[in-house]
């Protein structure tokens, strides 16, 4: 971090009111904090990811292989499966580091984690709730509404915090491109969690299951990838790809070229018009690597410290699988009579582009913010990716063989595709587990902190010029 962006980073009021060593506590005391809250958000996400997430899709895969069927298991059970990945884990993780990336938190005073605090109760309670009763279909017709509700009041709780965040806090004019994309992806999850609510009521006041139907659940599916998941992706490579990668700076105006195709593609595709909507959802995919420069040669060394060094692969891997997922998609618009190229495309999505690119980013980043820890072991950072890719390859092959009826002995893989996934993501929990249980943290560096105390001193807007050049 430059001086100019950690002073940003940790603003302090009332300058001359503190002298250096108080500025120390105060940012330590912030710090550790921050870290807290961002671990009990990762902890909570992984808890979800295993349990209700893997061990439920796994076991919905196995039933629906041995009975060489899709339609033959509950609907609910899977949506549950689905629910408790994309807002139990994918969810908990962009709020924790959403809330640990809040300049304004930072300067804020002790009472601004409050609402953080409250926001990961709701959403954890809500994720929880929502699984139980798709499970156990308990209560479902007062649980499901409350589960969205209170998801909903979480997100905007987030959403208020985040919105602070403006252009003068982070020290800049104009909001960087890569901020309108995450805008857009929040925008995505806002709309996400309203048609989930609607959908609750609807089931809650209609229905004879907990479960949603097969034609809404599909269209919120698709908002729920295209609308959510992957422009958060691609905001977030726009931001750290150039710097993790090595890469040239991104092309802004591919990327707002990008989003606005990605938009267009799937409002089409939820008006009905699937194949053309689909084939924006490729066209947007292509700006958005050609916009982050995701298969472009390094200009400079890839920051691979404390990682894996096959993490750049990896990264760009995650782009390759979201090229598939969007031609498997266009592909199940014109062949699908089973359900089986649909479900490879969306776990092409899920699991090879969203979770791979977690496992790959999240185990670079997340050991940093949950107290300068270093990560537990890049060796199984390495195994659990591999383990990921390959287990995510077999089933996006295998669902398509078996489901669509093309090979009966691709029934016999699925399950072994489950259960190389299920290590996979499991390595990845140990990995992070040991890491925060394990690995001692760092707090701030002194020499840093002190820097910070010294900008203390002087009005935020003279922070480039105040400083004499030998201390910035
Ligand atoms: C061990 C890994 C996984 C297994 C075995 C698995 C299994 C399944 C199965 C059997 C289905 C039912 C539809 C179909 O047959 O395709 C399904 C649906 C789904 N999965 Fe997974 N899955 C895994 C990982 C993930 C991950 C990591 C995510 C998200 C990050 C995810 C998100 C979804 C979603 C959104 C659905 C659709 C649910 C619905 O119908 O509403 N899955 N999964």
């Amino acid at each position: 971090m430059s001086f100019r962006e950690t002073a940003a980073a940790y603003p302090v009021s009332a300058p001359p009111a503190l002298s250096p060593a108080e500025v120390f506590a105060q940012v330590r005391d912030r710090e550790e904090s921050l870290s807290r809250l961002l671990m009990a958000f990762v902890c909570s996400g992984l808890f979800f990811m295993l349990f209700p997430g893997t061990f439920l899709g796994v076991w919905n895969l196995l039933q629906i292989s041995g009975r060489e069927s899709v339609a033959s298991i509950s609907p609910a059970w899977l949506q549950a499966h689905g629910h408790a990945q994309v807002f139990g884990w994918v969810g908990s993780f962009i709020l924790g580091i959403g809330f640990y990336s809040i300049p304004k938190l930072r300067g804020g005073a002790r009472g601004s984690f409050g609402g953080a605090w409250l926001c990961w109760v709701l959403w954890t309670v809500g994720a929880a709730m929502r699984w139980a009763a798709n499970v156990y279909s308990w209560q479902w017709r007062v649980l499901l509404p409350l589960s969205a509700s209170l998801e909903l009041i979480a997100f905007l709780i987030f959403f208020r915090a985040v919105s602070g965040h403006r252009a003068q806090e982070s020290g800049k004019q104009r909001l960087e491109p890569w901020i309108w994309v995450v805008v857009s992806a929040s925008t995505g999850l806002f709309l996400v969690l309203l048609t989930n609510l609607v959908g609750c009521f609807n089931v809650a006041l209609r229905g004879s299951t907990p479960a949603f139907t097969h034609v809404f659940d599909q269209r919120y599916l698709a908002l729920l990838a295209w609308g959510f998941l992957v422009p958060f992706v691609w905001g977030f490579s726009a931001k750290w790809m150039a710097v993790f990668l090595g890469l040239k700076t991104p092309r802004t105006k591919f990327l707002i070229a990008a989003l606005a195709t990605n938009w267009i593609g799937l409002a089409i595709a939820l008006f009905g018009l699937v194949f053309a909507g689909g084939f924006l959802l490729i066209l947007g995919t292509g700006l958005a690597i050609a916009a982050i420069r995701v298969f472009e040669p390094a200009i400079n060394e890839p920051k691979t410290r404390g990682v894996h060094t096959s993490f750049p692969v990896f990264i760009r891997m995650a782009y390759v699988w979201l090229v598939v997922a969007g031609v498997l998609g266009v592909a199940a618009s014109r062949w699908d009579t089973s359900g089986g190229i649909w479900g490879a495309s969306r776990h092409a999505l899920t699991v090879g582009f969203v979770s791979i690119m977690i496992l790959s980013v999240g185990q670079r980043v997340l050991p940093a913010f949950a107290g300068m820890r270093i990560l537990w072991s890049t060796q199984l950072m390495f195994l659990a990716g591999f383990l990921l890719t390959l287990g995510c390859a077999t089933r996006v092959v295998c669902e398509v063989l078996a489901y669509q009826g093309y090979a009966t002995w691709a029934w016999r893989v699925l399950p072994v595709s489950a259960l190389t996934e299920l290590s996979a993501l499991t390595l990845f929990a140990i990995n992070m587990m040991g890491t925060f249980i394990l690995q001692p943290t760092h707090s701030v560096k002194e020499p840093m902190v002190a820097r910070i105390a010294e900008a203390a001193w002087y009005p935020k807007s003279e922070w480039t010029t105040a400083l004499p050049r030998n201390k910035l």
